[in-house]
């Protein structure tokens, strides 16, 4: 059966910022075949074309021309192996938080610092997500994907996906080329708690199950993180950045309280949110846009906004922290064109 295609289709609130857009056309295949068929469809017309999952990371157009796509292939499963490890496979529709609470839920352990991040799974190895001391990239062994421009479908491992911080090779020589279809992850049956990252160790039990530190997971987050259903907002609106360890040695020296974490390539990420914050622009409103007053690396939708309005909302923040510290600072949500 054909999916149900739709034409001039809202998106508003198909996007965590709730920035105003309607997509020319849109569909939400449901089985691998029927994708395909909506892959043949853009190639046969020359339609430029968006894969959307659950837009919290993605900053929108008043109008997508061409074709937004929505893979809602949504089952997942587990296959066992001898050694105690289990792999998931979770297609593309898969909402990740619920797949992280199913996991952790039976005792599955490997995804639970990762709990409440929004979006689906198709998304999840884009900039290899990661939270509280954890990143997708750890636990990754395929991602199954179809390259857009012709259809070919191909499986990459974790090497192929050339993982960074908020990065791969979805971002670079990938980037909006390919259409993923399916994640396969591992994850143990024996206990591996990273409790690391700030008071989480203290938050739970001393041999905590995997579902205790997922709820621990989602309360900090819940106390610091604007939920999108009640304000506008893609999560972190900057990167971390990262700079030489001689100039965090002279902030450093300057701002003796500034956060800094060593990295294992000799280089120090530094904390955007402290940097914005230590601005004085910590809930700081001009319109419809606002820096969170809980989490200065939250850029927030008021509503009434577009794209435009809020990449220059964030440009002021921006160069307000340059000019104090020095510091450039890169955007983490995608930028759609229309
Ligand atoms: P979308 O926003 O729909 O898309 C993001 C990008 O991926 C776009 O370029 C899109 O074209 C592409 N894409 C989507 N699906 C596919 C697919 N199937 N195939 C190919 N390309 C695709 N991120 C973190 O890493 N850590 C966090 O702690 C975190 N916290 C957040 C908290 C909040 C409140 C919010 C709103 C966001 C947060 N994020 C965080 C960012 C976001 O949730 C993640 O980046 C998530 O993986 C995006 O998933 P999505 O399905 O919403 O992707
Ligand atoms: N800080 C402030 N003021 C603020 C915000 C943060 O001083 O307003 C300080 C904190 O006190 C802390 C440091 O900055 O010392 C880091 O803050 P936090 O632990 O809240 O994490 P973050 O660096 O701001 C990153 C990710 C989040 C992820 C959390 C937890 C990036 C860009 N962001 O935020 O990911 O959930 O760590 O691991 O790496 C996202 O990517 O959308 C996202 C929410």
């Amino acid at each position: 059966m054909s999916p149900r295609w739709y034409a001039d289709h809202d998106l508003t609130a198909a996007n965590t910022l709730g920035l105003p857009c309607r997509a020319e056309r849109f569909v939400a295949p449901m089985t691998p075949a029927e994708l395909g068929e909506a892959l043949a469809l853009a190639r046969e017309g020359g339609w430029p074309t968006l894969v959307l999952g659950g837009g919290s990371n993605l900053i929108l157009p008043a109008f997508l021309t061409g074709l937004v796509i929505r893979p809602a292939m949504n089952d997942w499963w587990l296959v066992e192996s001898g050694d105690g490890s289990v792999r998931v496979h979770a297609e593309a529709g898969v909402v990740w938080h619920e797949l992280v609470m199913a996991l952790a839920a039976r005792d599955l352990w490997g995804l639970e610092n990762l709990a409440l991040i929004p979006g689906h799974c198709g998304a999840a190895p884009i900039q290899n997500i990661g939270a509280y001391g954890v990143e997708l990239a750890e636990r990754l062994e395929a991602v199954h994907l179809v390259h857009l421009d012709d259809g070919r479908e191909a499986v990459l491992g974790p090497q192929a996906c050339a993982f960074g911080y908020r990065d791969s090779v979805f971002k670079h020589a990938l980037a909006g080329r390919v259409a993923i279809t399916r994640l396969v992850m591992r994850v143990s049956r024996t206990p591996e708690p990273r409790l690391g990252y700030g008071d989480l160790a203290g938050r739970v039990t001393e041999s905590p199950t995997a579902l205790e530190v997922a709820e621990a997971v989602c309360a900090v987050r819940r106390e610091k993180l604007p939920d999108p259903a009640v304000l506008g907002n893609a999560g972190s609106f900057f990167k971390n950045p990262v700079v030489s360890s001689e100039r965090a040695a002279s902030l450093r020296e300057a701002y003796p309280d500034m956060p800094s974490f060593p990295l294992d390539d000799g280089r120090t990420k530094l904390a955007a949110g402290w940097l914005i914050d230590r601005c004085g622009l910590k809930g700081w409103r001009d319109g419809a846009f606002g820096v969170h007053d809980r989490q200065a690396l939250v850029l927030v939708h008021h509503g009434g906004g577009d794209a435009a309005g809020l990449l220059a909302f964030a440009a002021r923040v921006a160069d307000t922290v340059e000019r104090r510290f020095g510091v450039a600072l890169e955007r983490e949500p995608r930028l759609a064109t229309g």
